[in-house]
C-alpha cells in the first residue's frame, strides 16, 4: 500500500483527488489548514469512498510542523495543492501570495529531500502561458510574464520544483489546469467558494439558484465568436484521475525526463455564452446576466493543446461541459 500526502486535500481538485486515490487503492494523508476549505469535507470523502483518510491540521508556512510530519509518517508520494489561488486577492496582496504559495512549496521540498521522498506532483496553471500566440496551447508554448503575483508563483514555483529534480532524486510532473469545473457524481463535494464568487461557474450557480441577482459577463468586445471570451472547461473529475495517472508515472518510474510538464484540458474552447446556453439547456435553469467592461488581467482565449497528455501520459478527458455544468448545478442544490 502505497502512502501519498496530499496538502490541500480538503479542497476543490484535493478532495476530488482523494477520492480517485482511494478509489485506487492509496493510503491517503492529507494536510490541510482550512484557510481556504472546510473540515466538513473530511467526512464527506469518507462517505464517498467509506475510508476515513488521515488528516493533520498544519499549516505549511510553519516549517518545524513540516519537518515533523515527515520525521513521524512515511510517505511515497506527494500531490501538492495547498496554496492561494485567487488571481485578484493576489494583486492587492503579494507578499501573502509569496511567503504562503513559494514559502509552502520551499519547505516541503526540503524535506520531501531530507527524508527521500522522491515523487512529486505539483497544481499548477494555464495562466503561465498568458494570452498564448498560438491556440490550442501545447506544453513548448512560450511562459509570458505573469500578469499577478498568483500567476508569478506558479511560474516560480515550476522554476523552483525544476531546480530541485536537478540535485535531488526528486523526480516531479507539473500539471497545468485549464479552468477546472463541475463536481462529484454524489453531489457530496464541490466547489465552495468563500464569500462572492470569483470563478465564473459558482457565480453562475449561485444566480441560478437566486442567490446572486445577476451574472455580470466581464467584456462582450473581444475578438472571439461572440465577443466573449473563451476558456477550455474541465470537469474536476477527469482533473482529478489524471494527477493519480502521473503519479501512478513516477512511482512506475516511466517518467522520460526528472521534471515534466503536462497541460490538463479537453482541447475544446467555449465562450462564456455559450457556457450558459449550455447550462440553461442542461439544467432548464435560467440565468439573468448583463454585459459589462471586461476585467483587469483577463485574456481573450485559452484552450488546450492535448496531444501531449492524450499520447505521453494516456489520459484523456472524458467527460464533456454539459456533465461537467449539470453537476454543479446539482451540488449547489445541496447547499
Ligand atoms: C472564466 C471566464 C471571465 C466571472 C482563473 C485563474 C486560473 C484558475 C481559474 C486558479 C473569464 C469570465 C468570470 C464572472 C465572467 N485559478 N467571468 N463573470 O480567469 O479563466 O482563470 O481561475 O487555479 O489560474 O487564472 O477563470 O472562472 O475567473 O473566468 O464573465 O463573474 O469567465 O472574464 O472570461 P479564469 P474565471
Amino acid at each position: 500500500m502505497k502512502n501519498i500526502l496530499v496538502t490541500g486535500g480538503l479542497g476543490y481538485i484535493g478532495s476530488h483527488t482523494v477520492v480517485e486515490l482511494q478509489n485506487e487503492g492509496f493510503e491517503v494523508l492529507i494536510i490541510d489548514n482550512l484557510s481556504n476549505s472546510n473540515i466538513e469535507v473530511l467526512d464527506k470523502i469518507t462517505s464517498i469512498t467509506k475510508i476515513k483518510p488521515k488528516y493533520f491540521n498544519i499549516d505549511l508556512k510553519n516549517k518545524p510542523a513540516v519537518k515533523n510530519f515527515f520525521a513521524t509518517n512515511k510517505v511515497d508520494g506527494v500531490i501538492h495543492f495547498a496554496a492561494s489561488k485567487a488571481v485578484g486577492e493576489s494583486v492587492e496582496k503579494p507578499l501573502e501570495y509569496y511567503e504562503n504559495n513559494i514559502g509552502s512549496l520551499v519547505y516541503l521540498l526540503q524535506e520531501m529531500k531530507a527524508n527521500n521522498v522522491d515523487n512529486f506532483i505539483f497544481s499548477s496553471s494555464c495562466t503561465v502561458y498568458g494570452q498564448a500566440d498560438e491556440l490550442p496551447i501545447t506544453e513548448n508554448a512560450p511562459i509570458k510574464p505573469a500578469e499577478s503575483p498568483y500567476g508569478n508563483t506558479k511560474q516560480i514555483g515550476e522554476e523552483i520544483i525544476k531546480d530541485t529534480t536537478k540535485i535531488s532524486e526528486i523526480k516531479a510532473i507539473a500539471l497545468r489546469y485549464f479552468n477546472p469545473i463541475g463536481a462529484h457524481e454524489s453531489a457530496k463535494i464541490g466547489e465552495l467558494p468563500i464569500g462572492v464568487p470569483q470563478n465564473l461557474i459558482p457565480f453562475v450557480v449561485q444566480t441560478a439558484a437566486g442567490i446572486r441577482k445577476e451574472l455580470s459577463i466581464f467584456g462582450s468586445d473581444y475578438p472571439t465568436s461572440d465577443g466573449t471570451a473563451v476558456r477550455d472547461y474541465i470537469h474536476v473529475v477527469d482533473l482529478a484521475k489524471a494527477h493519480i495517472i502521473a503519479l501512478k508515472r513516477l512511482l512506475n518510474n516511466h517518467h522520460k525526463k526528472q521534471f515534466e510538464v503536462f497541460n490538463l484540458g479537453t482541447g475544446k474552447g467555449n465562450s462564456v455564452l455559450e457556457v450558459i446556453q449550455a447550462f440553461e439547456k442542461v439544467t432548464g435553469q435560467k440565468v439573468n446576466y448583463k454585459l459589462v467592461e471586461r476585467r483587469e488581467g483577463d485574456i481573450t482565449a485559452a484552450y488546450a493543446n492535448t496531444t501531449f497528455a492524450n499520447d505521453e501520459l494516456g489520459w484523456k478527458a472524458q467527460l464533456n461541459i454539459e456533465d461537467a455544468l449539470l453537476s454543479a448545478w446539482k451540488w449547489q442544490e445541496t447547499l
